[in-house]
């Protein structure tokens, strides 16, 4: 049993993420979800995230509101991909569920203070944990480990030639975060892009009942960009791999490799320069994965998925 904090900007893949890991009690205990600003602004991150709760019936996790704006930057938004609420392609009722009391890093620290051995799990820009670990570094010894959804090698960006999303909206924070001495494992474009929502593993969900038929809603519209970018055969879910990850690690392979963050170019911020060949002799800081069985990857989708209650 692991526990947990979700960071997050949901995101309809944040949301499918969250859905995964609330539907698996047996393995994960979600401590907390906190929302960042990063798809769309805060107010509708912490939204969604409630909205989330309520579709699968776990209306009892803590859900907090953190920073609506990066460390040194101007925040940078997607609704191009995700729509305007960011959850576009289907419409839920207005969440009922209060947000919990307390500033999203306050909830960080005095989780993790009291949770030795907790993971985090970032799934949007890195704000809420970088500011978290600045205001107060002890907590990296309880931190067993940080699975993130970020950054990109083979792949490169998305949002610009040269950097992820996640990274590329607050450098700063992804530099402290790589920097903090903590287990990193990073699930970078590079794997994400290889769990894409083929029209096949997209009726599977349909067939799943209301939070089926939501998942398929949401991946239909989010699909619609990478199909138009890449010409690919559907959405990568991007976040999801983080939970799926720590559900069954031994789908995913990469390597243990030196990351550095670039903060300086304004051609290249954000990119992850990402040492794969062992070129720099610089000490590797992280596991980058590189690949995923996306069969076992939708399996396991598909079925903790439909252990979620239908509303
Ligand atoms: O680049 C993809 C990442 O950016 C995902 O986490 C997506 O939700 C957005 O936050
Ligand atoms: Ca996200």
């Amino acid at each position: 049993m692991r526990k947990i904090i979700i960071d997050t900007d949901p995101g309809q893949d944040d949301a499918v993420a969250i859905l995964l890991a609330l539907a698996s009690p047996d393995a994960l205990d979600v401590l907390a979800i906190t929302c960042v600003a990063g798809n769309v602004p805060l107010d509708l991150t912490t939204r969604n995230a409630r909205m989330i709760c309520e579709l699968a019936g776990k209306v009892d996790v803590p859900i907090h509101a953190g920073c609506d704006r990066p460390l040194a930057r101007m925040l940078v938004t997607a609704e191009h991909v995700h729509g305007k609420t960011g959850l576009d392609g289907i419409t839920l009722p207005d969440p009922k569920m209060p947000l919990a009391d307390g500033h999203a890093v306050d909830a960080i620290i005095s989780l993790a203070k009291a949770n030795p051995g907790v993971t985090l799990c970032p799934l949007g820009p890195l704000t809420n944990v970088a500011t978290a670990l600045n205001q107060a570094p002890e907590i990296a010894d309880n931190i067993v480990e940080i699975v993130l959804m970020g950054g990109a090698y083979f792949e490169v960006g998305n949002i610009t030639p040269a950097a992820e999303f996640n990274i590329y909206v607050d450098p700063e924070a992804a530099e402290v975060v790589f920097k903090s001495g903590i287990k990193l494992t990073v699930l970078p474009l590079d794997v994400t892009h290889k769990a894409l929502t083929t029209r096949p593993r997209v009726e599977q969900f349909r067939a799943l009942g209301s939070v089926g038929q939501a998942v398929a809603s949401w991946t239909d519209f989010f699909e619609r960009f990478d199909k138009q970018k890449y010409g690919s055969e559907g959405a990568p879910l991007h976040d999801p791999c983080v939970i799926a990850y720590l559900l069954r690690p031994e789908l995913f392979s990469g390597r243990y490799i030196n990351v550095e963050i670039e903060v300086q170019s304004p051609l290249t911020r954000g990119m992850t320069v990402a040492d794969w060949w062992g070129v720099t002799g610089r000490a590797p800081n992280a596991t980058f994965i590189g690949d995923v069985d996306a069969d076992g990857f939708f399996n396991l989708l598909t079925e903790r998925i439909s252990r979620l209650p239908v509303s």
